[in-house]
């Protein structure tokens, strides 16, 4: 098990308790999208979710997330009540803490690889921010309107797609228009990374380039959470955990990862009986 911290301990970055996530509820078309989900995860861990389709994988993100509120059941990140928050409170804890990355990338067509990339820099503010902190360090003559595009430029840089910038997305290729989008998702800082199946649309060769970043960010220090359909991904990952039916049915860091308990990983392509995702 890769749960050994030697110095300080874990520090708990997201708890669910209890959550729940039903679609069309009292009808009979009832869906437990999840079912009573409960998981901590620590600040710096590696965490792969699993699981074949319409099993909750992308609910559960969305939770993790704040794109969407459980029906019921608490949700606490950095020990902040997630799950009673407003709308508007939701958007600020996005902008603040979590990057996104997607399995179809979400790119604006009509925008740069640089712009795409300001973009949560202008909702979050990080942008005025810089432009602030410029102007108290070098005074109003400071070249006050380039820090956000240097923050956005050095995004790009950092995920080695920096020679693109003024390239918009369709005239990009699928791996690149995957690290500009997470170029997008880490502009910001943000402590937490949600990648749902950010490989899902990519070659082999381009998926490990995808990988390596991701392992990169997480070996810098961020919390990273990845949905998979791939089983080598999966078991790469620091900790495994796998979804049936809206239930955790298997998670590596209780259960170990020895093999003992047979192949956890080895149906989580097997098509759920009786249900289309
Ligand atoms: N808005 C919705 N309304 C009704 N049912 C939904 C809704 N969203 C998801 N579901 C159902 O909830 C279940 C879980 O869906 P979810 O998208 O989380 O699955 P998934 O594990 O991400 O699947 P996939 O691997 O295909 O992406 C499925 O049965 C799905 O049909
Ligand atoms: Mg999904």
């Amino acid at each position: 098990m890769n749960t050994a911290y030697s110095s300080s301990p874990p520090e708990r970055l997201i708890e669910l308790s209890d959550i729940y996530k039903i679609y069309g509820e009292g009808l009979e078309s009832e869906v437990r999208a999840l079912d009573g989900v409960s998981l901590t995860i620590d600040r710096g861990e590696f965490t792969a979710i699993i699981g074949s389709s319409g099993s909750g994988k992308s609910t559960m993100m969305n939770i993790l997330g704040c794109l969407d509120l459980p029906t019921y059941g608490e949700y606490y990140l950095h020990d902040e009540l997630v799950s009673s928050l407003s709308d508007q409170e939701l958007s600020n804890i996005r902008n603040r803490e979590i990057g996104f990355i997607f399995q179809g990338f979400n790119l604006i067509p009509a925008l740069t690889a640089l712009e795409n990339v300001e973009l949560p820099l202008i909702y979050s503010g990080a942008g005025r921010r810089a432009r602030k902190d410029a102007k108290d360090l070098y005074g109003a003559d400071a070249k006050l309107m380039t820090s956000r595009q240097e923050l956005a430029y050095a995004a790009l840089e950092k995920v080695g797609i920096d020679h693109r910038a003024n390239h918009k997305p369709s005239e990009m290729s699928g791996g690149q228009q995957q690290r500009v989008a997470i170029a997008r998702a880490i502009v910001t800082n943000p402590p937490l990374i949600l990648a749902d199946e950010p490989t899902g649309n990519l070659d082999s060769h381009t998926t490990e380039d995808v990988m390596r970043i991701l392992r990169d960010l997480h070996a810098a220090g961020s919390t990273v959470v990845l949905i998979t359909h791939d089983r080598d991904i999966a078991a790469s990952a620091d900790r495994a955990i796998r979804l049936l039916d809206g239930r955790i049915v298997y998670d590596s860091k209780r259960d170990g990862d020895d093999g003992s308990n047979g192949d956890p990983l080895g149906t989580m392509g097997a098509p759920r009986k009786g249900v289309s995702a």
